[in-house]
């Protein structure tokens, strides 16, 4: 068992850091450069592997070149038609007249393990003649009778030679030994060649494949382009359509790419119609709500004009019946005002324009707090706005609703005593009006869907208040209809809800 782990965790290092590895260099890479690089290296690498084979190649002809020119010429000589006899003791001359054979080719013949005469072919009839060293008359006593062709060298100033012996006419040892320069020349010469090849190879690689490669990769940039114009698509509200699609050449089924844009306009064709089908269904629900509050409008009049007549006429009925039609009557307020605010949503989700006049902010904050301070003398109020009246182009009636909403919030959702504070300031081209108080706050988890329907914090105080939740989504409705924005930030003692809109610039 102990044994064992090691070798575990080993493996999943490994495959970690392996995987961490690719996971860096694909995020580095892209994939233009990773083919350009995979093709310049693989072309490379093909070049390298041709030049080694032909190098090996050629070198090894050459060499079997070297070797029939040997073998012949010491075939030849053996069978004394080398040349002249220089006596009883044959010259190395002898050995060197056969004819063919090039400059620099040496013989040495050998008695009893010493070379006892040694000519070489030179360059020049009469040169000086070349006394050989220890070490190269070493090199070529190597050279046995029945060994073949061996390569052995003869020093620097000499090289490297291809050597092979066989008995003389006197039963003597002969060593001929042809220089391996001109070989090694011709292969240096071709190496240089191939290495010029590669190299141009190799960079025309480089250049064609990265032009390929990006001519290949454009389809799909335009493919990108065209989910990026999709991404920015408001795609979460209202009327939806999705008529982007992906350029009809770029969708050939025939090509990878051309899969790739198929596919993608296929997509969004579907989530165009999924989104319309929303659309319709929201619609159909939104006509609903408008309709039916439309509808209750008449029966809500009617059962409140009843009430109020039989409350104010039936002095004589009795108390109990006098105080269930009272509450019948509060009630069909209540719920008048709930058909109002859910037609209102309804109509401001339809995108219905709002009225656009000049709305004197400040005047009308001061009407909303006087209007608060009536129904909550209790708690303190406070306005805080510039000398000079602020204005913005907007719907009056919807725009009073909107502060007397959240005003009423700050005062029904918090204790007596609290001190109610409502701010208007110019920011630029921007109104900003600010409603804090020092409550208790708003509870956390409500605070991400507050401005939703029907989003209440579950509190009985909130039930007693006869709160509906629809307060704040009638606020967030008005203010967006009117092309500005809403937000809160809340904790104990410091709850405030910041408007902006569009202010009206007095030259
Ligand atoms: N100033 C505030 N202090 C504390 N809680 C608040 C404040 N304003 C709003 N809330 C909380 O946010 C909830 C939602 O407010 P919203 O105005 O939408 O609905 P409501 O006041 O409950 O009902 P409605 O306004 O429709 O009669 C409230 O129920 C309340 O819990
Ligand atoms: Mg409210």
């Amino acid at each position: 068992m102990t044994a064992t782990t090691p070798a575990v965790h080993e493996d999943v290092s490994r495959e970690g850091w392996m995987s961490r590895g690719l996971r860096l260099s694909r995020r580095k890479w892209t994939l233009r450069r990773l083919l350009v690089v995979s093709i310049v290296a693989l072309v490379a690498l093909v070049s390298f592997g041709i030049s080694a084979a032909s190098i090996v190649g050629l070198n090894s002809y050459l060499e079997r070149r070297v070797d029939a020119q040997l073998i012949s010429a010491a075939g030849r000589s053996s069978a004394g038609v080398g040349g002249p006899d220089f006596g009883f003791v044959a010259s190395a001359e002898k050995y060197l007249s056969t004819p063919g054979l090039p400059v620099g080719t040496v013989a040495a013949i050998v008695e009893d393990d010493s070379i006892v005469k040694a000519g070489m072919i030179a360059r020049e009839a009469g040169a000086s003649s070349q006394v050989l060293t220890a070490d190269q008359k070493e090199a070529l006593l190597s050279v046995g009778i029945g060994d073949g062709a061996q390569t052995i060298s003869l020093g620097s100033d000499l090289g490297t030679y291809r050597a092979v012996a066989f008995s003389g006419e006197f039963g003597d040892r002969v060593v001929l030994a042809i220089s391996l320069s001109d070989v090694q020349a011709t292969i240096s010469q071709f190496r240089s060649v191939l290495i010029l090849i590669s190299v141009l190879g190799v960079l025309a690689a480089a250049l064609a494949s990265a032009f390929i490669v990006s001519l290949a990769l454009r389809p799909l940039r335009r493919v990108a382009a065209t989910a990026t114009q999709v991404a920015s698509l408001p795609l979460d509200r209202g009327e939806v359509s999705l008529m982007v699609r992906v350029p009809e050449e770029d969708t050939d089924p025939r090509t990878e790419v051309g899969q790739v844009g198929a596919a993608f306009n296929g997509m969004l064709g579907h989530v165009d119609a999924a989104l319309r089908a929303r659309q319709a269904s929201e619609n159909k629900v939104r006509q609903f709500v408008a309709d039916a509050s439309h509808e209750l409008r008449t029966p809500l009049a009617s059962i409140r004009g009843y009430a109020e007549l039989t409350r104010r006429g039936g002095h004589d009925l009795p108390a109990d019946v006098t105080h269930s039609m009272s509450r019948v009557e509060s009630e069909a307020v209540r719920m008048t005002s709930l058909v109002e605010d859910l037609l209102l949503l309804a109509r401001l989700d339809e995108g219905r324009e709002l009225e656009k006049r000049p709305v004197d902010v400040t005047r009308l904050l001061v009407n909303c707090i006087s209007d608060a301070y009536a129904a909550g003398p209790e708690h303190n109020w406070d306005l805080d706005a510039p000398e000079q009246s602020v204005s913005i182009l907007g719907d009056e009636q919807r725009m009073h609703q909107v502060f007397a909403n959240l005003l009423t919030n700050a005062r029904v959702h918090t204790p007596e005593g609290t001190n109610v504070t409502v701010t208007l300031a110019v920011e630029g081209a921007t109104a900003v009006i600010t409603v804090a108080d020092n409550g208790p706050g708003i509870a956390p988890a409500v605070q991400p869907v507050l401005f939703e329907r029907f989003a209440r914090a579950d509190s009985s105080r909130s039930r007693i208040a006869g709160s509906t939740g629809l307060g704040l989504s009638i606020v967030r409705a008005v203010v967006e209809a009117h092309g500005g924005v809403v937000s809160v930030t809340s904790e104990p003692g410091a709850t405030a809800f910041r408007l902006e809109f569009p202010a009206m610039l007095t030259p």
